[in-house]
């Protein structure tokens, strides 16, 4: 893979390890990496060889502190508004993507960083990490869905509370609300993460592609429409390879 100025990225065994890399800004966002970030999402889909993403940190403090305040702080709303949509498209991608995403918050997730988190399928999160909308104290509310994905991945009275005092959340605090799915110590945090995305790595791809399509598009549809959407994808995956393949690997023992 080609390489990048604010992100380090490793193939191994078809797991993508994709790290944001500013250190001298505890890997918070500018323009410049919102871009390349994208184009990483893009190579994502069209590379087979790529079958899950790690996003995690670099460095030992940060996953992401957020958008970065230097660059936006002589933003007018125009292009506060377009450095905003810029960062949900990528994000949007991302839950459009047909592969897995997997979050390693390995320190600080704050505002567009907790947002990115939001935006992966799994979350998991080092014993260390901290999690929060801090953008009240910015004068501003989050613009990279903090407050919608938040809103359901925690519900309403959480969200608000998190978004109106801006305060940080433990990891095992975020874990109790299911906004991780589960913490680890710090050191192990990368190797656990690894050990979910070998579990899906071995899984069957398309399948897993369907199921992903299934609980995102249905989310935004109501209960009767995602329910007759799912029959539709279910019965989709019959006659497909991985159908035949595993339930004869089953009926097989
Ligand atoms: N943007 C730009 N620079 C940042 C940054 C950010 N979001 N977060 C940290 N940095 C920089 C600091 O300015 C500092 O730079 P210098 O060494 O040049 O002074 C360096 O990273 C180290 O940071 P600290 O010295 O502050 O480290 P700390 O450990 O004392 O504190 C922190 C860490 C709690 C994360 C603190 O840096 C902080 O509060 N950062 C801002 C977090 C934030 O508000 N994020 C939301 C941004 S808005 C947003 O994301 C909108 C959206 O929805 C997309």
């Amino acid at each position: 893979m080609k390489t990048f100025e604010n992100f380090l990225t490793a193939l191994d065994a078809g797991i993508l390890t994709v790290s944001f890399n500013r250190p001298q800004a505890l890997n918070a966002m500018n323009a410049e990496s919102v871009r390349e970030f994208g184009e990483i999402v893009d190579l994502v889909e069209t590379d087979p060889a790529i079958r899950v993403v790690i996003l995690t940190g670099a460095g030992p403090k940060s996953f992401v502190a957020g958008a970065d305040i230097s660059r936006m702080q002589s933003f007018g709303a125009f292009e506060a508004r377009e450095f905003m949509l810029a960062g949900q498209k990528v994000l949007f991608r991302i839950e459009q993507s047909a592969k897995p995403y997997l979050a390693a918050i390995n320190g600080y997730a704050l505002g567009g960083g907790l947002e990115i988190a939001m935006a992966c399928d799994l979350r998991y999160a080092a014993d260390t990490a901290t999690m929060g909308q801090p953008e009240i104290f910015l004068g501003i509310t989050p613009g990279w869905g903090g407050t919608q994905r938040l809103t359901r991945l925690v519900g309403k009275g959480i969200a608000k509370e998190m978004v109106f005092t801006g305060e940080r959340i433990t990891a095992q605090r975020a874990c109790d609300l299911g906004l991780v799915n589960a913490v680890f110590p710090k050191d192990q945090l990368l190797e656990e993460v690894a050990k979910v995305a070998r579990k899906l790595v071995a899984l069957p791809r398309d399948t897993m592609k369907m199921a992903k399509h299934a609980i995102e598009t249905g989310y935004d549809m109501t209960n009767t429409e995602a329910n007759l959407f799912e029959t539709a994808i279910c019965g989709l995956c019959f006659g497909q390879d991985e159908q035949r393949e595993w339930m004869k690997k089953f009926l097989n023992k």
